[in-house]
């Protein structure tokens, strides 16, 4: 493991742009798995900017993203792809043919993590996984449980995440109640994972997740066990390491 402590979110940033950078540099045809959430819009930022430079060429990258809502379409302002469309597909030379999120649209479960897995599969796995850390010690929505789930699978969302979703959407009963996330075994098969961390907030559990018991009570606190984890934390986050 290897722990890049930056002074801010900023720096942090630059930090993971370099390092996904650094991959798409030497292996052009780098299969990235990418997140959403709050944390890497800075990071993606910062490769749009590094592209626009001419310092980057995604022609031959494959991206998988970890997520999507069940139930929303590419184009809902809150799916996940449309996240990636706007953060970072739309201002790249990557072709979207070769851009993966789960089908939110897929109704039958089984057959949209049968897909997604057989995806991952057929690309032979993820070079370089980019993770955010939730509260709770999720990544992907893999949340605490009594044990890891391997492969891509649907997950009913916490009452407390649905709470936190509210903001986004009209009104609760908008919010979607299911997603489909990549599981644990697939994350940790990626040959090297990226995890980003920033603000105060995610301190204690950062500092569970990387030297607390490995257990599937803190999901990410397996990545202890992965041979290549790269952290990226700015001062606030890593203020207990
Ligand atoms: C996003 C994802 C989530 C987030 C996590 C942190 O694709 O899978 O696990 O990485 O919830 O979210 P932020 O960055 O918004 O704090």
């Amino acid at each position: 493991m290897k722990i890049y402590k930056e002074k801010n979110y900023d720096e942090a940033s630059k930090k993971a742009a370099s390092i996904i950078a650094a991959q798409i540099t030497l292996k052009p045809d780098s299969i990235l798995g990418l997140a959403t959430g709050s944390t890497p819009i800075g990071a993606y930022e910062k490769l749009v900017d590094s592209y626009k430079k001419g310092e980057l060429d995604f022609s031959g990258i494959t991206s998988i993203n970890l997520d999507e809502y069940r139930g929303l379409s590419p184009e809902h302002d809150q799916s996940y792809r449309y996240f990636m469309n706007l953060h970072l597909f739309n201002h790249v030379n990557i072709n979207k043919s070769n851009t993966f999120v789960p089908d939110g649209l897929e109704k039958d479960a089984d057959k949209a993590c049968r897909l997604y897995n057989s995806i991952i599969e057929k690309y032979g796995g993820i070079d370089l996984q980019l993770l955010g850390l939730g509260h709770n010690g999720h990544i992907g929505f893999n949340e605490p449980d009594t044990k890891f789930t391997c492969d891509t699978h649907c997950v009913d969302l916490t009452p407390s995440t649905i709470e936190a979703n509210t903001r986004f959407f009209n009104s609760q009963a908008e919010v979607p109640k299911q997603a489909y996330t990549m599981g644990i075994r697939t994350i940790m098969q990626a040959r090297r994972v990226l995890l980003m961390v920033t603000g105060e907030a995610k301190a204690d559990i950062l500092k569970k997740v990387l030297y607390g018991p490995v257990t599937p009570e803190v999901p990410a606190s397996i990545l202890q066990l992965h041979k290549h984890l790269y952290v990226v934390a700015d001062e606030e986050a890593a203020k207990y390491l």
